[in-house]
This record gives C-alpha cells, sequence and structure tokens, in this order.
C-alpha cells in the first residue's frame, strides 16, 4: 500500500507520519509531500516530494493536511490517478458526493464514497461531536450553544509561532495599566488580534451575518456528521492563548428531558470519550481521546445539559482521526480498489 502525505512537513502532517508508524499502519511505502519550498528536503528518511503530474500517481491513499487552495488543486487528482484521499482541509467538506467522518460517529458514512475523497472536519466541531452523539442517541439532540477556546495551533505551525513569538514583547509592556499598548507592541497577522495574554473572539473568515467561517462549520458540519439536519447550533469562536488543545462549551438541548447520571453514562460508554472534573487544554495535549466535564443539569430547561469539551486540535481534532479514517478504509477493503 503507498502512501502519500500531503503537507508531510506541517503540523498536522508531521503528526499523521507520526501516527502512521506509531498505530503501524500497513503502508508498504510512505511519500512525504509538501511545497515546493521544502522539495528534496529530507523528513527522517524520507524525502519530500513535489506536488506534480508525474509524482502523484500510483498512490493507494493520499492524506492531505496542506490547505484548501492544494486540496482543492490535487486532492482529484491524486483520486483521478487512483488513490483514497483523505482531506483536512474545509474544501470537500459540504460536498454531497463527500463523506464527512467522525471515526467513531459515522463510520458507515464512508459506503458512499463517490468522487474518492473523504474528508475530515473541523477541529473545533470533531471534539464536540463525540459527547453529541453519545448524548443524541440518549436523548435526541435539537440544539447547542458552543461557546469555543480555540489554540493557536489550529492555525498550523505558524499559529503557534506567532504566539510564541509574541509573549516577550507584550510582557515587556504594562498589561495592568496601559493592555492597549502592550497589544500594540507586536504585529499579529496569522490570528486576528495580538494573542499573547488575550482573547481573541474572532477567527477565520467572515461568512456574513456577523459570523465567521469557523463559526458556521459548526452548524453545517455537525448537521452533516451527526445527520440532523434541523439541529440549531449558536456558534462563537474564540481562539485563546493556548498551544495545543481546543476547548468547547456548550449547552446541549434535547427532545426529552436529560439526567446528569444517565448522560454521564452515556458519554463514559462511548469509545474514546474521557470524563474528568475539570479538564483543561494543556493537560489533554498530547492525548488521543476527547475530554468532557463540568457536566451540569441546566439551571432552567429540563431538556438541556451544560459541559466542558477539551480535545487535542492536532490529534483526535485532525491527523488522528485522519488516520484512523485511513484505517477503516483499510478495514473495509476499499483501499487498493480503486487502483485495480
Ligand atoms: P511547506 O512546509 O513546504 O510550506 P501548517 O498547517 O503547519 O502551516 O502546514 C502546512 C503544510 O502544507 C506544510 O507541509 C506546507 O509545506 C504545505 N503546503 C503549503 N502550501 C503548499 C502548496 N502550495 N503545495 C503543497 N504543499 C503546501
Amino acid at each position: 500500500m503507498r502512501v502519500a502525505v500531503v503537507g508531510a512537513t506541517g503540523a498536522v502532517g508531521t503528526i499523521m507520519l507520526k501516527l502512521l508508524e506509531r498505530r503501524s499502519f500497513p503502508a508498504t511505502e510512505i511519500v512525504p509531500f509538501a511545497s515546493a519550498r521544502s522539495a528534496g528536503k529530507p523528513l527522517g528518511t524520507l524525502v519530500v516530494q513535489p506536488l506534480r503530474e508525474d509524482t502523484v500517481g500510483g498512490f493507494d491513499l493520499a492524506l492531505f493536511s496542506a490547505g484548501g487552495a492544494t486540496s482543492r488543486e490535487w486532492a482529484p487528482r491524486f483520486a483521478e490517478a487512483g488513490a483514497l484521499v483523505v482531506d483536512n482541509s474545509s474544501a470537500w467538506r459540504m460536498d454531497d458526493d463527500v463523506p464527512l467522518v467522525v471515526s467513531e460517529v459515522n463510520p458507515d458514512a464512508l459506503d458512499r464514497i463517490g468522487k474518492g475523497i473523504v474528508a475530515n472536519p473541523n477541529c473545533t466541531t470533531m471534539a464536540v461531536m463525540l459527547p453529541a452523539k453519545a448524548l443524541h442517541d440518549a436523548f435526541g439532540l435539537r440544539a447547542m450553544v458552543c461557546t469555543s477556546f480555540q489554540a493557536a495551533g489550529g492555525a498550523g505551525q505558524k499559529g503557534m509561532d506567532e504566539l510564541a513569538a509574541q509573549v516577550d514583547p507584550v510582557r515587556g509592556h504594562d498589561l495592568v495599566n496601559d493592555g492597549a499598548r502592550a497589544a500594540g507592541a507586536v504585529q499579529a497577522s496569522v490570528h486576528a488580534k495580538t494573542l499573547a495574554f488575550n482573547v481573541v473572539p474572532w477567527l477565520g473568515q467572515d461568512a456574513g451575518g456577523g459570523y465567521s467561517d469557523e463559526e458556521m462549520k459548526l452548524l453545517n458540519e455537525s448537521r452533516k456528521i451527526l445527520a440532523i439536519p434541523g439541529l440549531e447550533v449558536a456558534p462563537t469562536c474564540v481562539r485563546v492563548p493556548v498551544m495545543v488543545g481546543h476547548s468547547i462549551e456548550v449547552r446541549a438541548t434535547f427532545e426529552r428531558p436529560v439526567s446528569v447520571d444517565e448522560a454521564m453514562e452515556a458519554m463514559r460508554a462511548f469509545p474514546n470519550l474521557e470524563l474528568d472534573d475539570v479538564p483543561t487544554p494543556l493537560e489533554w495535549a498530547g492525548r488521543d481521546e476527547v475530554c468532557v466535564g463540568r457536566v451540569r443539569a441546566d439551571l432552567f430547561d429540563e431538556r438541556s445539559l451544560n459541559f466542558f469539551v477539551v480535545g487535542d486540535n492536532l490529534l483526535k481534532g485532525a491527523a488522528l482521526n485522519t488516520v484512523q479514517i485511513a484505517e477503516l478504509l483499510h478495514q473495509r477493503g476499499l483501499v487498493g480498489a480503486r487502483v485495480a
């Protein structure tokens, strides 16, 4: 099985390579791809390849995390040349012929791979989907208010680099009496505003109506993954000065009254979902599971439940789910079928 990893030098691609090895994915050959800038560079024992007509053929599987533009252009070329593509960008997620899969939540969507492309969900949506599915099966999910606390690493290596570089210059100013001057000490280019010692309630592109595209992903992707077309989601996405690990406060509303004990039971029984009293993203960075804590009955509505979700955005939120999808494709005998 020949496997291409596109975006192999990036924050997510690097972890994909590690996971393929750590989980003993049965690849006979792994070929890393990145931009022309990186072509020829060694990556461990491998050498980075450029994306070119003559380099993309003969793969059984291609795992993409190189941004939407690269996916839009090159995922179909890999697929035409016979590969199954698992794409971590937002480029194909809402395409009706492309399954959008969280491995524990809707693996059967892999039965309908129209274009040879499978999409990996947005990292914030991904973490919410595990408890949402566990609770939906128990109580019938109708609506969610989701407020995210998203790590710098959600914007890739450059997102983490920008945060790290801001810490010292911002700390050099009077953070108590003149925050505006401290914030102005650095130029933000990846994040919307200065992130060090701050919280930035905007990330992504303008999607109209005052919402960002990151926020609309929480609505649209949740509906598709959970197959609840009428699901109501009120999303607010916030960037916080955390390197890795997204958190989301969720108020979920159900068709039936919800008990905390039954909800905990349902979540405890769900695969790769952990419960902890007070989960924090720093403590969950580097862990495969999604964690839920602060599970509370709503103070006003017996059909609503409040809880806090934490997940490593680079692992389950991106690279791990991509590799889990690849494993499911392999287990289902779908890999190689296209080349044949
Ligand atoms: P490169 O390292 O050569 O720029 P991140 O999400 O951490 O920013 O990483 C993005 C990944 O996508 C990197 O591996 C990057 O390669 C790769 N990439 C960016 N632009 C392109 C492109 N036009 N073609 C192929 N790979 C790209």
